[in-house]
């Protein structure tokens, strides 16, 4: 637990850029220290963000980064789908590291919606159904439960203090649910049982339960400063993502604002997070992967999945994507992350524009189709071939390194701000 020194942020979002897993939790963790509230406004426990300091790991799904700070309110908003169970399972970990929460500090949306046993089961029913069609989701039931808030037949968090209701509106949504897994051939959810389960949950996180629209407002009108926790990324946008390989979610800037119910006018700046290269984890179009650098990547330990484990794809930095989020997002800054991931490469590429059947583009296609006909352009560059990972100041990076970041900043059209060079907080470089 860190205790912090000043509150002089203004209200800042922070999203990927990419297909998730950019380093947000990192970043978020560096910066909180000038706000006041870390707000998550999208998505679920399919997140996982990890933060490292003092050489204690931490990994959250649902809770923001904020928490591993003394003196900061966290806020879980409207936007967020929340899995009851995976959230108890996650503050007794993090209280097991050592980390305080409380209603005083985590503070819940009655507006959010609940994921439960039976979006898990939908969603792998839907996957396996699928074959090797499937998204590749993380099973955390997300799809089918912003699938229940759009049908408008989804379970409210301020049913989590009001248990009778709660109990009958469950037994319902269990009942209709089961006949479509029964329908599917997959096991139904045992109701009595998942009704008792959920009722008990309830009683715990009820104290946490409130109107956090209000909360947010009444921090910005005390002069406090909020920081908006992106989860996933740009190309997994429910609408500007490579769809229908995408989560079922707004992560996009815009998101946190309806996410939280603070509105676009009080929003002073958007920083987009981008790893050095690309990852990518589940199915979709991947225009600049390479197995080389997945390879490299992975035998130095690194791109497993945070949530599931699983290896990620990896590939060249792609200015295309980046410069495209940059521009959804209306993003001021960037953070690189992972730019020691490069430090052994004799040459390093990055894909400036696509060629689609001839000709060539400067902006994603919107079909899979499409996107898989594309083949990048790239442009080379000279590795710097030195261990970045003990540098103390952005002035001491080998010239090599700045000229690739320079030509990061031309391509993408942001002003990198913050740059990470290993996973540990104390390597992360302001620019
Ligand atoms: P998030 O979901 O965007 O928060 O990112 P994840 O935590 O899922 O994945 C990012 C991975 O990169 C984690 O293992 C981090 O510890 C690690 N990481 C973040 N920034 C850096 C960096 O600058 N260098 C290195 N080596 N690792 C980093
Ligand atoms: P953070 O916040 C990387 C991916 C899944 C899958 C697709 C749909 O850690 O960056 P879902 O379970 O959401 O229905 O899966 O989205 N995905 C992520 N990939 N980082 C994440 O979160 C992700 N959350 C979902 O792998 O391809
Ligand atoms: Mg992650």
């Amino acid at each position: 637990m860190r205790r912090a020194k000043n509150s002089e942020m203004s209200n800042t979002i922070v999203v990927g850029a990419q297909w998730g897993d950019e380093g947000k939790g990192k970043i978020i963790d560096f910066i909180t220290e000038k706000a006041d509230l870390v707000v998550r406004a999208a998505g679920g426990s399919n997140a996982g963000h990890t933060v490292i300091n003092n050489g204690q790991k931490y990994v959250l799904h649902l809770i923001p980064s904020g928490i591993l700070w003394e003196d900061k309110l966290c806020v879980i908003g409207n936007g967020v789908v929340l899995d009851p169970f995976g959230l108890l399972e996650e503050m007794a970990k993090l209280r097991g590291q050592g980390v305080k929460i409380t209603p005083e500090n985590l503070r819940i949306s009655d507006c959010a919606h609940l994921v439960m046993p039976y979006h898990k089961s939908l969603d792998r029913a839907r996957e396996a159904k699928l074959g090797d069609k499937k998204i590749g989701t993380t099973g955390r039931g997300i799809g089918p439960a912003y699938a229940d808030k759009v049908n408008r037949s989804g379970l409210r968090t301020i049913l989590l203090t009001q248990p009778e209701i709660l109990a009958h509106e469950l037994r319902d949504r269990i009942l209709m649910h089961n006949e479509t897994l029964l329908a599917a051939g997959v096991e139904e959810v045992p109701v009595e049982e998942t009704i008792a389960k959920v009722l008990e949950a309830a009683a715990i996180l009820a104290p946490h339960i409130t109107n956090t629209a209000v909360v947010c407002h009444e921090a910005i009108k005390a002069g406090k400063s909020l920081l908006f926790e992106g989860a996933q990324g740009t190309y997994l946008d429910i609408d500007h993502g490579t769809y229908p390989f995408v989560t079922s979610s707004s992560t996009t800037s815009g998101g946190a604002c309806t996410g939280s119910g603070v509105a676009p006018r009080m929003i002073d700046k958007v920083v987009a997070v981008c790893k050095a290269y690309t990852t990518r984890v589940g199915s979709g179009p991947f225009i600049t992967e390479n197995e080389d650098i997945g390879d490299m990547l992975h035998n130095m330990g690194r791109e497993f999945g945070a949530t599931t484990g699983r290896a990620r794809r990896c590939g060249w930095l792609d200015a295309v994507l980046v410069r495209y989020a940059v521009m959804i997002n209306g993003a001021d800054e960037l953070a690189i992350t992972n730019l020691d991931g490069l430090d052994g490469l004799d040459e390093i590429k990055i894909c400036t524009a696509y060629k689609l059947r001839g000709q060539v583009i400067h902006y994603p296609p919107s079909t899979v189709a499409d996107t898989e006909a594309c083949e990048p352009i790239y442009e080379s560059h000279k590795g710097w071939k030195q261990d970045l990972s003990q540098m103390k100041n952005f002035a001491d990076l080998p010239d090599l390194a700045k000229a690739y970041l320079k030509r990061v900043e031309e391509l993408t059209g942001a002003r990198i701000s913050l740059l990470g060079i290993g996973p540990s907080r104390d390597q992360t470089l302001v620019v």
